[in-house]
This record gives C-alpha cells, structure tokens and sequence, in this order.
C-alpha cells in the first residue's frame, strides 16, 4: 500500500457534517482529530457537531419523515439494493479508510465491507414484506385488523469496532422500514460512516432521511436530540454502562431503545469434540477484529481431559500469528484501538498472572509505536481473575478447565452478560442439553463465528435487547397498529 493511496483515500472522504442532503462545517468550525492506532498520528480532521448542529440534524430527519414514511416499500428497498452495489464497488476505498482509521487488517476489512454490504441488501428484500393481519373476532361479530407504520425519526449511535457493519445494519432496517434517522459514529472512526453516507446520497436517498453528526463526545450531541420529543428510537451498540445511562435518559419521552451492549461469551469444549475444529474455530472466535468484538470468545471453559491440548495448541496458532499495521502484507493482527484500550487489556492480564496464571503465549505490548498487543494465551485462570467477569476486547485467550457438563454450563453463565456462547461438541444429546441450558442471545455450535445479515443479533441480561439482522431486525423499527372493525 503506498503513502500516496492511503492520502488519496483520506482526502476523498467529506469531512463536513452531512444534514439535509448538505455537508456542512460544525457550528464554531470545531473539528475533532481522526488517529491512526498503528502509529498514533493524526490521519485528518472532521467536523465536531455542536449540540445545535444535533437538532438540525434532528429537523432534517424530522422534516423528511412523512414523506420517506409514503415513499413506495419497493423504492425505499432499491435504493438500499443501489448501495449495496455501490458498497461491493467501492469496496476497497472503504476497507483502506476503515484499516486507517481502525486498525484492522486490510483483509478483514474487506470482509467488512461485504458484511456490512449484506444488511443493506437483505433489509432491500425485507422492505417489501412488511405486514399485517386481519382476523375475525373470536366472539364472531367484529373483526380485528392490524398494520405497521415506521417509529419515526431515529437516532442511531454506531461503535469504532465494526465502524460500517454496525451501521449498515442499523441504517439498512430503519430506511426498509420508512424512517429518518441521526447517525452519530464514533468519534475515532467517522471516516468510513461518512463515505458511507455519500454513498447513500449517490445511490438517491432522499434528502433529509439519513443525517450524519460527527462529534468528540455522543452526549454532547445525543442529550439535546434526548430531550426532544420529535425523537422517537434510539439503537445503540457500544459498552453497558454508556446503554444504561441512556435507558435512563430515554425514559423522558419513553422512547423506543434497541440495545446491543456487551459480551463475556463462553468458549466451551467438551471431551468429545474434534479438537482440530474447535481450535480452528477458536482462533476466528477469539481473534476475529483482534479480538475487539462484543461477540469475541472471552474464556475458554475445557473439559479437563482436553485442556492441556487445546490451550498449548491454541497457542501455537496465536503465538504464530503476524502482528503489525494492517495495510501491511500477511499481517493477521493490527493494533488496539488506543492507548487505554491496550492499557485496559494489559492491567486485565497482569490480574490474572500477578494470582497465578501461567502466560503460554504473548502476554506484552508490541512495539513502541501505535497500540499494538501480543496475541496471549494464559492456562491455569483462578477463579477471582477478573478477565473472567470482564470484556476482554483484545487478543488474549484465558483457558480455564472443567470436570462435569453442569459445572460448563453454570461457568457459562455465571456472568451479568449473556450475549453469545460457543459450544463444541459432538454429542447430539449434550449438544441439546447445553444449548437449552445457557442464558444467552446467540450459540455458535461446533461455530466460532455466528454473526449474519439473515439472523437476529442480539443479547439478553445487561448484553441488552433488540434484535438486529433477520426478519426480526425490521421489527424494531415499526409499531403495530391495530383497528377493531365493527361488522
Ligand atoms: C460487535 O462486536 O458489536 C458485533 C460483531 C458482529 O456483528 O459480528
């Protein structure tokens, strides 16, 4: 990858906050810094939306939501099917801008990018199957009709992680459905939501129904859009805490919330599994976005019969793999996000071996430019670890023994978060058995990776609510209307 490419991509991208169909300086000019994690310097700067920029950009959406909510469902879906085209051609420009900006490796941003891609495709599909039902009143006289009519103008708060897949799979339901929406990115990787947006307004999105804030604080833009009614939806995806403090802010005018939070997911493997497999599998699971994914394995829970194999195979592969920027050739890992993401993820290891775990693998930073972390593997986790309780959202494995499949499963759940799980096995019964016992969202069986346009994504306890993707997805965009027919 040359300099001059990367320049070229950085400086394509608008910079200006997108309202109405304009891009547009901030109130004040006040712009905010773009970093690349994998040397810490400044890539450009973007505009930094003031709390009076939030609200026009609340009025835009606001104006555009009747009509958007009367455009025919086939349209709203083949401009979402025009992006997705557009997405698939520009596709290596979006995954060098998220590789900057983010840090990921240039093939996982890729595979990003057609991720991303897919939600705006099948919400194309979905957008035309939105119904209802009509049925006759069990007492006989009367019947009972219901239809769906689209929230309304929607805020949606998008994380650094996936910085376009979890748009796209916002964006893609809330434009099927015939609503407006705010879009806030992240503050350390706007660039990839606002090519997106421009995107979007070549592919003919009308004026008004997507608005693009970036902004160095969400509250400072999301407070004011909170306080005011013509706001009707939040989804957010980001850290429980931030998930709750919203909640209480939502409650003002009862909003609609959709919540993806965080994840402690559970790697179990049972004796009988194919070990090869679920070592294959673990490395997508842990290591997938250097492990900076909500739905990343966090702890490794092994039958004692196998653990010893598993972990120092495990971390054979992780302690082999390239670490380095990601633009640069076979690198398999780029860097953390920033200096206290890999500051959070060393204190959590430090933890872990100061009472007693045994690094197989890894366990320092890299490098002494940018935010780069090794690949770790720790066997022997005590119990009071605190990895074990925490998101780890880095790349380090924690492998911790069983003996009984009830003690697997209560480990599995022996956590406030309950998000996703992954269970390898190849008995049928205790496959079932383990399935029906865990309080979690998603199973990924004898699968390290479960995430899907076509599935419902989402969590249960403090991993949030919602679904996101699938037939589910649309739902949350839409309020049932039901009408009593006298007859
Ligand atoms: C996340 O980490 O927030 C989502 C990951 C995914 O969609 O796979």
């Amino acid at each position: 990858m040359t300099a001059e490419r990367e320049r070229s991509v950085v400086e394509a991208v608008p910079k200006g906050l997108f309202i109405g169909g304009n891009w547009r300086d901030a109130g004040g000019n006040a712009t905010l810094s773009v970093e690349d994690p994998s040397t810490g310097t400044t890539l450009c700067d973007v505009a930094d939306a003031t709390p009076d920029d939030a609200i026009a950009a609340l009025d835009a959406a606001a104006g555009a939501q009747q009509s958007w909510a009367e455009t025919a469902p086939r349209e709203r879906g083949e401009i979402l099917r025009g992006v997705f085209d557009l997405m698939n051609e520009r596709a290596d420009d979006l995954a060098l801008l998220m590789t900057l900006e983010m840090g990921k490796p240039l093939a996982e941003a890729k595979g990003e990018v057609s991720y991303a891609a897919e939600f705006f495709r099948w919400f194309s599909e979905e957008a035309v199957r939105i119904d209802g039902r009509w049925s006759v009143n069990p007492a006989g006289s009367g019947r009972l009709l219901t239809m769906k009519h689209p929230v309304g103008p929607c805020l949606l708060i998008t994380p650094w992680n996936f910085p376009i897949a979890m748009g796209t799979r916002k964006i893609g339901p809330a434009i099927a459905a015939g609503c407006t929406m705010v879009v806030k990115p992240a503050q350390q990787t706007p660039l990839s939501m606002l090519l997106l947006a421009s995107l979007l307004q070549e592919a003919g999105l009308p004026d008004g129904v997507l608005n693009v804030v970036t902004a160095s604080s969400a509250s400072k833009v999301s407070a004011p859009l909170f306080d005011d009614a013509r706001l009707r939806k939040v989804s957010f995806t980001g850290s429980t805490p931030v998930g709750k403090k919203l909640m209480e802010q939502a409650s003002q005018h009862l909003l609609r919330m959709s919540m993806e939070l965080g994840g402690n997911a559970p790697y179990l493997v049972f004796g009988d599994a194919d070990l090869d497999h679920a070592v294959d599998q673990a490395v997508i699971a842990k290591m997938r976005n250097i492990g900076e994914s909500c739905v990343a394995a966090n702890r490794f829970h092994v039958h004692e019969s196998v653990a010893d194999e598993f972990a120092s195979r495990l971390a054979e592969r992780l302690g082999g793999m390239k670490v380095g920027r990601g633009t640069d050739d076979g690198v398999e890992v780029g860097p953390l996000i920033d200096d206290d993401q890999r500051s959070k993820v060393a204190e959590l290891v430090d933890d872990a071996v100061g009472k007693g775990a045994k690094v197989l693998t890894g366990g320092e930073k890299v490098g002494d430019r940018g935010y780069f972390y090794a690949p770790t593997v720790l066997a022997g986790i005590p119990d009071d670890a605190t990895l074990l309780r925490e998101e780890i959202f880095g790349p380090v494995a924690p492998v911790k023994t069983f003996s009984t499949d009830r003690e697997a499963i209560d480990a599995a759940n022996d956590s406030e978060f309950g998000l996703v799980a992954y269970v390898f096995t190849r008995d049928l019964q205790r496959a079932i058995r383990v399935m029906e016992g865990l309080e979690v969202g998603m199973v990924g069986l004898n699968r390290g990776l479960v995430s899907n346009p076509a599935a419902p994504f989402g969590g249960v306890k403090e991993s949030g609510f919602g679904r996101e993707g699938g037939a589910e997805g649309i739902e949350e965009y839409l309020y049932t209307k039901y009408v009593a027919v006298d007859l």
